[in-house]
């Protein structure tokens, strides 16, 4: 696998993506920007990317934005919690363009700065610049209520309870992509109604690393 059209048309065979509009994006996001160097960027597995944290491999990637495409149309507004290497958020940005808003939001400092190091090498750095993307130290248990509600909210590691404030900040209509539990995960899809009630649905099984204190991370 050595470049990126390749590794989004080998997720189209095995089926993994059946989005067009997923296809592009993925394909418009060169992952290759977002992993260390030396790192075999196109491998479908996740990578080490420092501070006990990876990037998601790209199937997790392709379903997450299949599961949120609906919610990330044009003018939208978009949550992505845990954003790593900022991949994720970039495409987020892309889909929802200008007029919408895509936010990144991550604990670790130093991946926040290599995120925005990142994303300005790649199709998403006018967004950037522009500020309809944007990439923020922060705990993301807490959600990002200046630019709440959103239409999607993505969630990349693994909370071992659906944390309030990321529901409080789902817009009725709007859905939440997020893996529940400790060692056995499943990937979560959390729909708030019109009437703000709330539907979950469980995906599938999957292995992220803990949503957790800044602290907890770096000694485990
Ligand atoms: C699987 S990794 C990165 C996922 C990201 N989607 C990517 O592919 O680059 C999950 C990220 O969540 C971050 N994280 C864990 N707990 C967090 C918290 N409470 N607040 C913000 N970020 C957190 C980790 O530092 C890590 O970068």
């Amino acid at each position: 696998m050595n470049n990126n059209k390749k590794m989004v048309e080998h997720l189209q065979q095995y089926g993994v993506i059946s989005s067009e509009k997923v296809a592009r994006v993925m394909e418009t996001i060169d992952r290759a920007l977002f992993v260390p160097d030396r790192t075999p960027a196109y491998a479908d597995c996740p990578q080490e990317i420092g501070y006990n944290a990876t990037i998601s491999a790209p199937h997790m990637h392709a379903t997450c934005l299949q599961l949120l495409e609906e919610k990330l149309q044009p003018g939208m507004h978009a949550l992505d919690v845990g954003s790593g290497t900022g991949y994720l958020t970039a495409c987020f940005a892309m889909l929802v363009g200008p007029q919408g808003r895509a936010i990144g939001v991550e604990h670790i400092p130093e991946l926040v700065a290599s995120s925005i190091n990142n994303i300005e090498k790649s199709a998403a750095a006018p967004l950037l610049k522009k500020g309809s993307l944007s990439m923020h130290v922060g705990d993301g248990r807490e959600g990002w209520p200046e630019c709440a509600p959103y239409d999607a909210i993505h969630v990349g590691a693994a909370a071992p309870e659906m944390p309030q404030a990321l529901l409080d900040q789902l817009k009725p209509g709007g859905r939440m992509v997020i893996p529940v539990g400790n060692i056995f995960q499943d990937l979560k899809v959390v729909d708030k109604n019109p009437d703000g009630s709330i539907s979950i649905r469980s995906e599938s099984s999957v292995r992220y690393v803990p949503l957790t204190s800044r602290d907890a991370q770096l000694q485990s």
